[in-house]
């Protein structure tokens, strides 16, 4: 029989240990102990368990810590329930947004194009957003590898290549993690003023949309489900996740390990959660919603398309009471599709 290396390896390191850090707080109970039951390590034990700082010549944040018993709650919090509820989450608004997808299509414009662009989105605003984007959907990928990899990956590609996208991922998430802050901030500036809840964005609300009733509802620059995405997924869970990615990129600032856990927490909850919702803002994006893909990657849209979903912008342009390009003179811009 292989005798248990792992406790005895333990229990030795401990004795060894002890001495050092000076946690052998209560030497009688100990003493005690040991004559009425040799090798019994019990008030050792629970003397360490209890976190306290104890001597140690050792200088610096915590040395005296021998056991951080914070440590076994955090595990079983982030195993236990952060990651499957992220998990299922996520893959149940992929099954929804499917469905959605496979009932409503993708949402056309009603009228014939006019063939007169407008200029919706600026050179700045675009690279802005695609800079946004693009690290967010590596911030995205190479999280959830490192978050759900162990569980739906390493069965099926084995140690040697989970190894090595496990380590890629780290390294993707760690450089890109900085790019995805700043341009994050440059994007709420930019986009702040435009998503500035209105009365009418109520009626949005009441219809939503009319997403599921196909119905016209007249909104600004951006509708109300654009503003929700913008203030609870952009600003509040855009934000947390950063401040927390930054506490955990840069642990050169005397954190302790409590604050450590509680910023990974934070991280995974707030990480999972913007995920779940951008998947909504990507469908339509991309082929939800006809035309807006264009919008962002060319900057120009049809005058039909601006006035059937954003109908007060599309008159405040045509009025003059904002200021939007047409694409007429515009070398390379793009042509209205017939
Ligand atoms: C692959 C990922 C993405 C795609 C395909 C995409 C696509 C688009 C498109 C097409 C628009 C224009 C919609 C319109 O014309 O009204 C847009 C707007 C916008 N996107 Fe994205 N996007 C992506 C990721 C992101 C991310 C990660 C963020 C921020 C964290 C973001 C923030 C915004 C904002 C703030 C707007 C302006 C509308 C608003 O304020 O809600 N996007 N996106």
């Amino acid at each position: 029989m292989k005798p248990a290396a792992g406790f005895g390896c333990t229990t030795l390191a401990l004795l060894l240990l002890l001495p050092i850090a000076g946690t052998a707080q209560q030497p009688e109970t100990q003493q005690q102990r040991a004559q009425s039951q040799p090798y019994n390590n019990a008030p050792v034990w629970r003397e360490v368990r209890s976190g306290k700082e104890e001597y140690t010549s050792i200088k610096g944040r915590e040395t005296g810590v021998l056991v951080q018993t914070y440590g076994e709650t955090w595990r079983q919090l982030k195993n236990g329930w952060i990651t499957p509820i992220a998990g299922w989450l996520i893959a149940a608004v992929v099954v929804v947004i499917g469905a959605f997808y496979k009932w409503r299509g993708s949402i056309k414009v009603h009228g014939e194009p006019s063939g007169r662009l407008i200029e919706r989105f600026t050179p700045f605003e675009r690279y802005t957003h695609w800079v946004v984007a693009i690290s967010f959907v590596i911030l995205g990928t190479s999280g959830l590898v490192l978050m759900l990899g162990k569980y739906v990956l390493l069965p099926v590609i084995g140690y040697t290549l989970f190894a090595w996208l496990a380590q890629l991922s780290k390294h993707l998430h760690n450089f890109v993690g900085p790019v995805f802050v700043v341009s994050l901030l440059m994007l709420i500036v930019i986009f702040l003023k435009d998503n500035l809840p209105r009365l009418y964005d109520i009626k949005w609300f009441a219809n939503l949309g009319g997403m599921i009733s196909g119905e016209h509802v007249p909104s600004g620059r951006f509708n109300a489900g654009e503003k929700v995405w913008f203030w609870i997924g952009v600003v509040v869970l855009s934000l947390i996740v950063s401040a927390s990615g930054l506490v955990l990129l840069f642990p050169n600032f005397d954190q302790v390990r409590a604050v450590m856990i509680e910023a990974n927490v934070v991280h995974m909850v707030s990480g999972g959660a913007v995920l779940a919702i951008s998947l909504g803002h990507i469908y339509l994006g991309t082929i939800g919603l006809d035309g807006a893909y264009e919008s962002m990657r060319n900057g120009y849209v049809d005058e039909t398309w601006a006035r059937e979903h954003h109908e007060y912008w599309y008159n405040d342009v045509k009025s003059g009471k904002v200021k939007a390009g047409t694409a007429m003179g515009q070398p390379g811009a793009p042509q209205a599709q017939h």
